[in-house]
């Protein structure tokens, strides 16, 4: 008999004295406990476990079969490092060839990095001179360009009125575009709006209608419209493009910090300037990172996902790479009811990205992240410690802890903390002037 706490006592007659060695050692050590170091793309700094070098790019893994889309999801709160990732990304793939295209910037903050890379800033906001035209044409067959105008303009009309558009007005915003093409190769929203207030007689009779019914049918419609041309964002999206993009520019950045914190006039501007945008890409070749910063502050909007989505289906055709920047995966969750359209189209987001970054999540947050990205049981636990900086990236098959290094040449223009240090900011350096 042995005494209770003797030598052989339960649980201490196999204890193994603690080894302690660091997280190099150990991945020697255990091998297959650690993924092969990700050697491809561009560096980014350095995995926290092996202290090896850590590079990513998502066209050649995706090429290696790696990854099974190019886009990626970047997550994490408040101050953690997210944009000045997204940036030091989009700097080091320009030295790699790869084009950058931010199509909203909501905080004016990408403005430095497109100007340090000889980008192009397109500043949109009240009292600005710079017009884009959503109704700019980005293919050449008739009938797929009216298609793209004609739903382009029911988004900005789902976005504005707060609801989907009845059967009978997707029939007369058809027309009243099919009215403004006819007079004009490359119709504006006022024209649009002309058209809805003087419906072609001809159409109106084809469809059944009368010219007063069609007015009617279309009232709500122009209401909802006319803010573009003389509420709050009037002079933005109202008239011809006074900006063509250039293809060769490395970097373009479309500013929205003028429109301040209105969530809805940030939908509005983003759904005209994807118009824009995918007429600009449809014209330029190669890889190019489309990175949505804050996206959080869109994805309320569920013809905006709708959009998005469409545009996602498309990027490995264009060889673009979408970079989706969240605080929280629940970001996903708000924009509507479990089982509901919207929140299948975020979670279709989500399932398009191949590649997860995670940074600091809140302790509430763990289950949704877990759940969501299948996280075991370690890498839930180390998300509410993670540093500033340092972040967990999921891709199929293999996780990394990723430290991320920023060189000094960086930090002057990914510093969004000037203001809480006292410190003025560096003085952004002025592009070339562009016409507009
Ligand atoms: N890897 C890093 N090394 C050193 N400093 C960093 C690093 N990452 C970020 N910072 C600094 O931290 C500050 C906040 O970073 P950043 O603006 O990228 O955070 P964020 O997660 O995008 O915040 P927000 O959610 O408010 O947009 C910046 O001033 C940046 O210079
Ligand atoms: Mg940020």
């Amino acid at each position: 008999m042995t005494r209770p706490g003797g030598v052989l006592a339960a649980g201490r007659a196999l204890r193994l004295p603690a080894h302690r060695a660091s997280s190099a050692t150990l991945a020697g050590a255990y091998p297959f406990l650690v993924a092969p170091s990700c050697t491809t793309g561009v560096l980014v700094g350095t995995d926290a476990l092996t202290g090896e070098p850590f590079c990513f790019d998502p066209w050649d893994l995706y090429a290696a079969g790696a990854l099974t889309n190019p886009n990626v999801l970047l997550a994490g709160v408040i101050g953690q490092g997210k944009s000045a990732l997204a940036k030091s990304l989009a700097l080091r793939s320009i030295a790699a060839g790869r084009r950058v295209y931010v199509p909203g910037d909501p905080k004016g903050e990408w403005a430095p990095v497109a100007h340090a890379v000889g980008g192009v800033v397109v500043r949109l906001g009240p009292g600005l001179p710079t017009r884009l035209n959503p109704l700019d044409a980005s293919a050449t067959e008739p009938a797929v360009v009216h298609t793209q105008r004609l739903r382009l303009l029911v988004a900005v009309a789902a976005v504005a009125l707060h609801r989907d558009l009845a059967a009978v007005e997707h029939a007369v915003l058809d027309a009243a575009l099919t009215s403004a093409a006819a007079d004009c190769p490359v119709p504006t929203i006022p024209d649009v709006l002309a058209a809805l207030s003087r419906p072609d007689a001809v159409a109106a009779r084809a469809d059944a209608a009368s010219v007063i019914e069609r007015v009617n049918d279309g009232r709500e419609l122009a209401h909802g419209l006319r803010r573009l041309v003389r509420g709050d964002l009037a002079g933005l999206f109202d008239g011809p493009s006074t900006q063509a993009l250039d293809p060769d520019a490395p970097m373009v950045v479309l500013d929205l910090s003028a429109l301040g914190s209105d969530d809805e006039a940030l939908e509005l501007a983003m759904t005209c300037a994807s118009g824009w945008l995918d007429a600009a890409l449809a014209g330029s070749t190669g890889r190019r990172w489309v990175i949505y910063d804050e996206a959080w502050r869109l994805l309320r909007s569920v013809p905006l996902i709708r959009r998005l989505q469409s545009q996602w289906k498309l990027s490995r055709a264009y060889g673009i790479a979408n970079l989706l920047v969240l605080h929280r995966l629940s970001d996903l969750d708000a924009v509507g009811a479990a089982g509901s359209e919207a929140r299948a189209l975020a979670e279709g987001l989500l399932a398009d990205c191949s590649t997860r970054i995670v940074y600091r999540q809140e302790s509430d947050q763990l289950a949704t992240a877990a759940t969501a990205l299948g996280l075991t049981r370690p890498e839930r636990d180390l998300l509410p410690v993670l540093p500033r900086g340092v972040g967990l990236w999921k891709m199929p098959g293999r996780s990394h802890v990723v430290r991320h290094h920023l060189h000094t040449d960086e930090l002057a223009v990914v510093d969004t903390d000037a203001a809480m240090r006292g410190a003025s900011p560096a003085p952004p350096q002025r592009p070339p002037e562009v016409a507009s």
